[in-house]
């Protein structure tokens, strides 16, 4: 029987898996796990199941001990997890892919909506009591039939937002580090476009490239100056991603028309700059907030891990 250290709550089918099988010692709060609490959580842990909220460093390898095995975290993204230190150390790590692809492109396509039908500016209206009449040239938005999708990053989320966007009418452009698939090309009508032309000719920028040290404030400045005065930018990615002071500056000196953000770059603090602005929508990290889907990714985990404490290959395991 080997220790697992679940770094916080998951579902109950995936961390019933994990307990048929081994020990399991589990931060049970609702609340994130603090730093001290968790140094002290892995010791003599032989597998780890993490959330994203959890930085798995050095330190904390160290802290688990040598007996460590595998870190299975609980989300596709894995910035949260120093791999170059797990490889070092012999520790396999892995991932959730595909599984909560849909669920992110409905919030990514939710945001466009929201920003440029105005959507959560309208809602504010009726809640905050304000007076409010029908009107021609009441509260207009910005239509995006015809309008080009920018996607940063085409891989499955990237690719699964297109698809709802062109069903809305929206011309897909993209840029990527290699080559897309004929077929998605086919299917999508999509069309390449190097970073720069792509930040400089689309209505609605989504980003979905995965964050690292060479994405770390991929939008900043320079980048929101060069885009259209009437542009809207997406991030349902991560949040340090964008330089979340400068989309501020950007947005209240009117150099792009809004933006949609699910993702901030400390979270759960958000710029207070963007809380006086309507024209951003804001959420809460919503992007695999769905029962199935977050049922899912606690079973991706539980299979990875135990795989690995089985000494099989782990479906998900990254690398560096
Ligand atoms: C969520 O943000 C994830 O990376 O799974």
């Amino acid at each position: 029987m080997a220790k697992i250290v679940v770094t916080g709550k998951i579902p109950s089918g995936g961390l019933a898996r994990l307990k048929a099988q081994h020990e399991v010692v589990a931060w049970e709060d609702a609340q994130p796990i603090s730093r001290g609490k968790l140094l002290e959580l892995v010791v003599g842990a032989d597998a780890i199941v993490s959330l994203l909220t959890e930085k798995i460093d050095d330190e904390l390898l160290e802290a688990a001990g040598s007996q460590l095995k595998s870190v299975s975290n609980v989300a596709v993204g894995y910035n949260n997890i120093d791999v170059p230190a797990c490889e070092k150390r012999g520790v396999l790590v892995t991932n959730t892919p595909g599984v909560l692809t849909e669920a992110t492109a409905d919030i990514a396509m939710s945001l466009i909506l929201m920003v440029t039908r105005r959507l959560a500016e309208g809602e504010r209206v009726i809640r905050s009591q304000q007076p409010w009449q029908w009107g021609m040239f009441y509260m207009l938005g910005a239509g995006i039939q015809g309008r080009q999708l920018g996607i940063v990053g085409m891989g499955q989320i990237g690719i699964a937002t297109a698809r709802r966007a062109k069903a809305f009418g929206m011309n897909i452009a993209y840029t990527r580090r290699s080559p897309l698939e004929d077929h998605v090309i086919e299917e999508l009508d999509a069309k390449y476009l190097t970073m720069d032309e792509l930040i400089e000719s689309s209505d609605v920028i989504s980003l979905h490239c995965p964050y690292s040290p060479s994405t770390h404030h991929l939008i900043a400045e320079n980048q929101l100056a060069r885009m259209k005065k009437t542009a809207f930018l997406i991030n349902t990615a991560r949040g340090p991603i964008v330089n979340e002071q400068h989309l501020v500056d950007a947005l209240k000196a009117g150099k792009i028309a809004g933006a949609g953000l699910d993702v901030f770059e400390n979270e759960p603090v958000v710029n207070p700059g963007l809380l006086e602005l309507e024209n951003v929508a804001l959420l809460p990290h919503l992007g695999s907030a769905t029962v199935e889907t977050r049922a899912a990714m606690a079973d991706m985990a539980a299979t990875n891990c135990l795989a690995i404490l089985a000494g099989k290959p782990a479906p998900n395991q990254v690398f560096a």
